[in-house]
């Protein structure tokens, strides 16, 4: 596997999800795939889950990752190509990527959407650069349009607690003060509509997702109506793609709480995290025992272990 941004990249579903529950019940059974080893982790942007995860993966197959916080810890790197470097930037992506290169077998890159220019966004600009000048395998750990490692590790646990051969899925939006990516809600629905679930997408008219990650899904404006059954709520806020990057409605009535869940099909509740408790959702919600943000955040582990085992095996 040459990068992992989408749900083409990793094969037949099927197989993912046999090897991640293999890897999951024998994590240290590959540990001499990484001896010698590194992985090299960079964050443009805060983490707690992609940075602990991804670095318990890498040790578990036996690598050495090492994480730069850009911003904190290097030189402040410029993204943009052609530009005149006279502000706070001091080095360019052109350098300091196949420098990085230079010190690893695999790179995995967390740099969120600035959600200013969507051409820019959803160009990939940051990930393509790393895969043009680094010369190595590239993840993304939640790049400006997809979020991969999160997820498969969704996928996983839907396939850990599905009741039925099919589950009726609901990615709905919910309320937050700031302006949020679509990386998380667009790789899910990209992942949910590769499996075999029935998804439905709930959101405020103006949230509509790019149709390359939307693909079939039913959409509902109606969130009471598309929970109706469900088996899987995975809550999530975005900013709107049409309008992009703004924050069109802040409507408290989305807020998924025991009402919400009084609908479905005794659901599960997923969110990927961070949450902000009591604007996302309530607390008794998250609190439920049919919450199950602690398990997909511990499933990280073995969505990126799968990922880099199989970058591993192809070096
Ligand atoms: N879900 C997730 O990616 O969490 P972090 O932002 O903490 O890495």
């Amino acid at each position: 596997m040459k990068s992992f941004f989408h749900v083409s990249d990793i094969g037949p579903l099927d197989a993912a999800l046999k090897e991640a529950l293999e890897v999951k019940a024998n994590p240290f059974g590959w540990k001499h795939l990484g001896e010698n080893k590194t992985i090299i982790l960079v964050f443009f942007n805060s983490s707690l889950r992609t940075r602990l995860s991804s670095q318990k993966a890498a040790l578990n197959l036996g690598m050495n990752p090492i994480v730069l916080n850009v911003n904190g810890d290097s030189w402040k790197l410029e993204t943009e190509l052609g530009v005149v470097m006279d502000g706070d930037r001091s080095e360019h992506l052109r350098e300091a990527i196949p420098v990085i290169g230079s010190y690893c077998d695999i790179i995995g890159v967390r740099s969120f959407a600035g959600l200013t220019d969507k051409e820019f966004d959803y160009a990939e600009t940051v990930l393509q650069q790393f895969v043009e000048y680094s010369g190595k395998p590239v993840i993304s750990l939640e790049s400006a349009t997809v979020h991969p490692c999160q997820a498969f590790a969704d996928l996983i646990t839907i396939e850990e607690y599905r009741r039925t051969k099919r589950p009726k899925v609901v990615l709905t939006w919910a309320p937050h003060p700031r302006a949020l990516p679509q990386a998380v809600p667009n790789s899910f629905a990209e992942w949910m509509n590769a499996a075999d679930v029935d998804l439905v997408i709930a959101q405020p008219e103006g949230y509509e997702l790019d149709p390359q990650f939307a693909g079939n899904a039913r959409i509902e404006y109606d969130q009471m109506k598309a929970l109706e059954g469900a088996d899987f709520v995975y809550a999530k806020n975005w900013s709107s793609v049409k309008d992009y990057g703004k924050v069109l409605c802040k409507d408290t009535s989305w807020t998924v709480d025991a009402a919400h869940m009084a609908v479905t099909n005794d659901a599960y509740f997923m969110h990927c995290l961070p949450v902000r408790r009591n604007v996302i959702v309530s607390d008794e919600v998250i609190d439920s025992p049919r919450s199950l943000v602690i398990p997909e955040a511990a499933n990280r582990v073995f969505s990126a272990q799968v990922v880099m085992k199989r970058m591993l095996e192809s070096l």
